[in-house]
């Protein structure tokens, strides 16, 4: 009798408060095990291409991918932070930048592998959900929309992580469903973006690679008859770059498709999570002028200054991040950073410490839709907040000041995920940034006016 009283009043418990909960969330961890201490610069690590590794320690250097004492340290990081997360979100890229022929299909399985066996070992009882990232495949970006050894054998690998039905979706084309923890009402969506970017020759010119939206949109139609609630993860974002202007990664297709996904099925999407960029930013979903869903990109542990022409310094401090969630609901409440300061590491000491938590940098409630979409019009009108969030970006890296292009590139890389949009609002944004240019001079010129009558 009294067992099925303390039963019930756990469950009208569970139904009236909210549950807090919390997650991890890694991403673009790019090993390089070519990395090593020398006197000579250039020798330091492969993925520098040719560029001195002028700084180079034991937690490694701007220009290289990660040394295994980064990321082994990183792993001990999350765990000595939260030790017992309700899951791991883990969004690939973990291969290091260097040409295919210095690779091959089984260097980077050993990779693949050496990463799925560190995060088991720290994290023996935690469920992992682990996307594909377009350097998880070889040779790199050429993930194909069909059945092939190498997902065969990374299904074999993440098998204690896919129940029989994802290993099956895996191995056709890179993706899966899952519980979410297990629960009715909760659900994982893994997606293989790899398909869309633009430089996969293998699937460009195909209606839909692997049948991936049409299997996306069943389960999502599904959800929502079955009242589930989903969190979606990927590594290559749709959208575009936000440190330089006009660069994007999808296909014009296959962004169009993502962006009508989202449209189409938001109300059980309760947030989406991605890599890629190696930057900490976020995307904006609109519906009718109402922000409906975002997506927040997390920074990456390789601290790797990228090559992308016309990007000047970027590279980033090593970053991890904890997502933390309401149970019930699956609202994304607060986003923590944490990282490494890599020139303090490797001259002083490993010292993983809280860059910010958004709730407090930013003064919203939460992480919603609505509240990213306040921070977003903050970064967009308030200079303070542009800087905060441009400091950010890079993991407390760049300090320099975010101007009036790069406020444009930021703000309209946030706000549109559709590339059209997105070209809109640089006009509209670069049009806004010479008037609020005018405005300070305007009102000193007022000012003088005003004291001098
Ligand atoms: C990994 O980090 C842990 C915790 O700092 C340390 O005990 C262990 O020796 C490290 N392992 C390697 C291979 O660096
Ligand atoms: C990576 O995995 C291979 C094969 O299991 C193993 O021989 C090697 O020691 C691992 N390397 C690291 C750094 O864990
Ligand atoms: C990182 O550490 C270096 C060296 O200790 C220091 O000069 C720099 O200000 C630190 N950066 C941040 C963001 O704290
Ligand atoms: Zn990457
Ligand atoms: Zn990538």
């Amino acid at each position: 009798m009294s067992t099925v009283f303390l039963l019930l009043s756990c469950l009208l418990f569970k139904n009236v408060f909210a549950l807090p909960g919390s997650f991890w969330h890694i991403t673009d961890q790019h090993w390089d095990p070519t990395y090593k201490l020398t006197d000579d610069p250039n020798l330091v690590c492969a993925s520098s291409s040719q560029r001195p590794a002028a700084t180079a320690g034991l937690f490694g250097d701007y220009v290289c991918d990660s040394p295994w004492h980064l990321i082994n340290s990183s792993v001990y990081a999350m765990k000595n932070i939260l030790p017992d997360p309700d899951f791991i979100l883990w969004t690939g890229d973990d291969t290091p930048h260097v040409p295919n022929e210095d690779l091959g299909e089984e260097a980077v399985l050993s990779i693949i592998g050496n990463l799925t066996h560190i995060l088991k070992q720290v994290f023996p009882k935690t469920k992992v959900y682990s996307a594909l990232g377009n350097h998880d495949y070889h040779p790199k970006n050429q993930l194909p929309g069909g059945p092939n050894n190498m997902y065969d054998q990374i299904a074999e690998m993440w098998k204690d992580w896919l129940d029989p039905e994802s290993q099956r979706t895996f191995k056709k084309g890179g993706y899966y469903t899952e519980k979410l923890l297990n629960r009715v009402g909760f659900r994982m969506l893994v997606l293989n973006t790899n398909l869309y970017y633009r430089q996969n020759e293998l699937t460009t010119n195909i209606d839909d690679p692997a049948e991936q939206f049409s299997w996306a949109d069943r389960v999502l139609t599904e959800a929502a008859k079955n009242k589930e609630k989903v969190y979606i993860i990927g590594h290559i974002p749709p959208g575009l770059f936000e440190k330089k202007r006009s660069t994007t990664w999808f296909t014009p297709k296959f962004n169009k498709m993502y962006v009508d996904l989202i449209q189409k099925h938001h109300s059980v999407v309760l947030g989406q999570f991605f890599g890629h960029h190696h930057t900490d930013s976020f995307r904006m979903f609109y519906s009718n002028g109402s922000p409906i869903s975002a997506m927040f990109l997390s920074p990456g542990v390789t601290p790797w200054k990228t090559t992308l022409p016309g990007v000047v310094d970027g590279a980033n401090n090593p970053g991890i991040r904890v997502f933390e969630y309401d149970t019930q609901t699956l609202l994304v409440k607060d986003v923590v950073t944490y990282y490494l300061n890599l020139t303090h590491a490797n001259a002083v000491s490993e010292r993983w410490e809280k860059e910010y938590r958004l709730t407090e940098s930013f003064r919203v409630p939460d992480a919603s839709p609505s509240s990213m979409h306040q921070i977003l019009e903050l970064i967009a009108k308030d200079p303070c907040y542009l800087q905060k969030y441009y400091d950010f970006n890079s993991v407390s890296y760049d300090l320099t000041e975010c101007d009036s292009d790069c406020r444009v590139d930021h703000v309209c890389a946030a706000r549109e995920v559709d590339f059209m949009s997105y070209e809109e609002c640089v006009v509209k944004e670069g049009a806004t940034a010479i008037y609020a240019g005018f405005l300070p001079l305007l009102s000193v010129a007022l000012s003088l006016m005003l004291a001098n009558r």
